[in-house]
């Protein structure tokens, strides 16, 4: 396909006047700045695959313990121990897959810990994260039961930096073999008859760091053991997920790809990339901030685009014909936890701001469809970036949550190649884009197109020319907010929920779009 997805941010063009509806105006309707989307469906070739919508639970803070498990015994009302109010929204979201159980929290993880009656089962710590007790209540057999519930694939992490060969192959063939064997045998005495189908398997987590602090050469020869010894059993395809790079490490995604056996031997290879607003020991409060902090956090994050370039042209110098994905199994914002809360927990608040950079990273990873072939925000309940929060019996839905909510319809469609030409958005003599956006047919033919109007303080007027497409009717949702850091929370009304959006006309084949300032729009064409 040839990409013409570009950003040409400067041109102005003829202005669109769309119809607001009043309580959604942006106060700088006088002012607004002028761009043009143009599509070209008829090159919609690449699938964008539904895996890049997919989620991320580790053993941290309260994203298993009290996120997802309350045990069957809890007045929270759940299904074997699953919390039914998590299960219906995340199934809403119509999540594609779940990566579990980590993290740096895989490469301690010992399965055998957490099978077999729930008594018996040995407690550990948490060395990662907190150094709590991890009494291995939550392990392959409440996983799995997760996944049927969510009606969603697996995507398991095992265990390199601290296990052994044979450790990983029973775990597989005990989750997928339905021979004779003795990992059958122990599955079957566990109360599971019928083998369970994983998709994915990651051969370790961050093994350049907590993953065993590892070269990519030695972790390559390991990448290659480990791997040897995965069986597919009764029509089970293991997608192998090689550990890659974070952030711009282009030497260890090298070094992995051209080595031919090792390259012959994956499916996948990860990428991590959190935005982290200024650095480790200063990450900023996820609610407290001003429009400086609004703006270099959207700069930073937009690096990501950038860094998923530069691995793909090395994939591509090796692996031209694009078999090999890659797969960002960690992203989303990383900020100072909330202040009284356990420091190990990583909880943060989820405001506008990250449902702004939630839409701009699912737009990247949809136009980079062709080599990106899953992405798991870090991570689904009470940790990071999150989509969900819980407090006890409440559960909160947070911006983010609904920026996936309203992206869902690119799953498995056809991605529509785009070229964009938008103002920047200036703030403090540095520059950004002002739009970021997306768009793509599915199977009834319908085409959408999702956008996020960065500039928090000015509209956009933008013209969208539909190429081929006839079109006539168009609808949308809109995710604003009065304020940047605006966010959803217990026991009040939700301040950050997706509107019917009235701001699209369609008229002699021309869309025309008014966003408010800080908005983010998806919108259907029929
Ligand atoms: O998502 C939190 C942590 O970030 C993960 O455990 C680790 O893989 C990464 O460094």
């Amino acid at each position: 396909m040839k990409n013409i997805y570009s950003k040409l941010c400067s041109a102005a063009f003829i202005a669109a006047i769309g119809i607001l509806p009043i309580s959604l105006a942006a106060q700088n309707t006088s002012n607004p700045i002028k761009g043009k989307i143009s599509l070209f469906p008829d090159q919609a070739q690449t699938t964008i695959s539904k895996d890049i919508y997919g989620h991320f639970a580790e053993h941290l803070g309260h994203c298993i313990y009290g996120g997802f498990w309350v045990g069957e015994k809890s007045p929270i009302p759940n299904t074997e121990g699953l919390r039914n109010d998590v299960i219906a929204a995340l199934r809403d979201v119509s999540i594609p897959n779940l990566r579990w159980p980590g993290g740096c929290f895989a490469d301690t993880y010992h399965w055998k810990d957490g099978i077999g009656p729930r008594e018996k089962r040995p407690s550990i710590i948490n060395t990662n994260w907190g150094g709590v007790t991890e009494d291995n209540s939550f392990g392959t057999h409440e996983f799995m039961r997760l996944t049927e519930l969510l009606g969603c694939d697996a995507y398991i992490n095992g265990n390199i930096g601290s296990g052994t060969v044979q450790e990983m192959s029973q775990w597989v063939e005990y989750l997928t073999s339905d021979n004779e064997s003795p990992m059958t045998r122990l599955r079957k005495e566990n109360g599971r008859d019928k083998p369970w189908k994983v998709k994915y398997w990651a051969v370790g987590n961050e093994t350049w760091g907590c993953g065993g602090n590892m070269t990519p050469d030695y972790y390559g020869n390991l990448f290659r053991q480990f791997s040897t010894y995965l069986g597919n059993f009764n029509g089970n395809n293991l997608q192998k997920v090689a550990s890659g790079a974070s952030d711009a490490d282009y030497d260890w995604t090298e070094t992995m790809i051209k080595n031919p056996k090792t390259r012959w031997m994956m499916q996948d290879i990860s990428l991590h990339y959190y935005t982290i607003m200024d650095n480790w020991s200063h990450k900023g409060s996820a609610t407290q901030f001003d429009e400086k902090e609004w703006f270099t956090t959207l700069k930073k994050s937009l690096q990501i685009e950038k860094i998923i370039k530069g691995h793909s042209d090395i994939m591509d110098r090796y692996d031209p014909e694009k078999r090999v994905g890659l797969v960002v199994d960690e992203w989303g914002n990383w900020f100072d936890v909330e202040p009284g809360t356990n420091p190990g927990f990583l909880f943060q608040q989820n405001t506008l701001r990250d449902a702004m950079v939630a839409a701009l990273n699912l737009n990247i990873f949809n136009n980079h469809a062709d080599r990106i072939k899953m992405a798991n925000l870090a991570q689904a309940i009470n940790v990071l970036q999150s989509l969900i929060l819980t407090k006890d019996e409440k559960m909160v839905l947070t911006p983010t949550y609904y920026v996936f909510k309203m992206f869902k319809v690119h799953q498995n469609a056809k991605l529509i190649p785009i070229q964009l030409n938008c103002e920047n958005y200036t703030f403090d003599k540095e520059s950004i884009p002002s739009i970021s956006a997306s768009a793509s047919k599915d199977d009834a033919g319908k085409i959408h197109v999702t956008l996020a109007n960065f500039n928090p303080n000015k509209d956009q007027e933008i013209t969208c020319d539909l190429g081929s497409a006839t079109l006539t009717q168009v609808k949308g949702e809109i995710l604003t907010a009065k304020s940047m850091s605006a966010y959803n929370n217990f026991d009040k009304a939700e301040e950050v929920k997706p509107q019917a959006f009235k701001g699209a006309t369609i008229k002699n084949n021309q869309l025309k779009i008014t966003m408010p300032a800080k908005s983010i729009v998806a919108i259907e064409l029929n």
